[in-house]
């Protein structure tokens, strides 16, 4: 077994994505939201999240990958699975756990940006701000988190400890 020391407790991650569910819910009024969760990492705050706000949500959900190359600057990664529903005209928001590279992200929302959404804007729990290569705005974030490898709450490594409830380092 891996030590795993925690980082943001339950409690935290709790409190700190019913105010962004708050906050989406005052940016939104009056409107309804598309929720795209990225799979599989961002379903576990998707999951939370959605249940903190109080507008009309739908959910859809993608999955992509990196094909491996972790130093291509094209940035272009693998649609593994693609959306159900269709977002043209929809305020649009995609849902991940972390912003890292910015490389999986940057791709993805240019090519949903394509699809012709009315908005489309981003969430994610989790940036790691210095790392970025690939530049990515980022509208909602539940925390800046230091250049360590984090587990839980749908982070994986080697697809362990994303059932964690609360966000972990390995300890090495
Ligand atoms: P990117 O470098 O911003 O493209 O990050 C892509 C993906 O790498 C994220 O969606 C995560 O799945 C994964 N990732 C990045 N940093 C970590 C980490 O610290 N722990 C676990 N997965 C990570
Ligand atoms: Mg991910």
């Amino acid at each position: 077994m891996d030590e795993i020391r925690v980082l943001i407790s339950e409690e935290e991650l709790d409190k700190r994505i019913r105010e962004l569910g708050a906050e989406i819910s005052r940016d939104y009024a009056g409107k309804k939201l598309h929720l795209i969760s990225v799979l599989k990492g961002g379903v576990f705050f998707t999951c939370e999240l959605a249940k903190r706000i109080t507008i009309p949500v739908t959910i859809d959900f993608m999955c992509v990958s990196s094909y491996g190359n972790e130093t291509s600057s094209s940035g272009v990664v693998n649609i593994v699975k693609d959306l159900e529903e269709n977002i043209v005209g929809k305020d649009v928001m995609v849902i991940e756990d972390i912003v890292d590279s910015g490389r999986t992200l940057s791709y993805l929302m240019k090519i949903l940006k394509e699809r012709e959404p009315n908005t489309l804007a981003l969430c994610t729990l989790l940036d790691k701000p210095m790392r970025r290569t690939h530049p990515v705005r980022v509208d909602y974030t539940g925390f800046d988190v230091p250049d360590e490898f984090i587990v839980g709450y749908g982070l994986d490594y080697a697809q362990k400890y994303r059932n964690l409830p609360f966000i972990g380092v390995i300890e090495s």
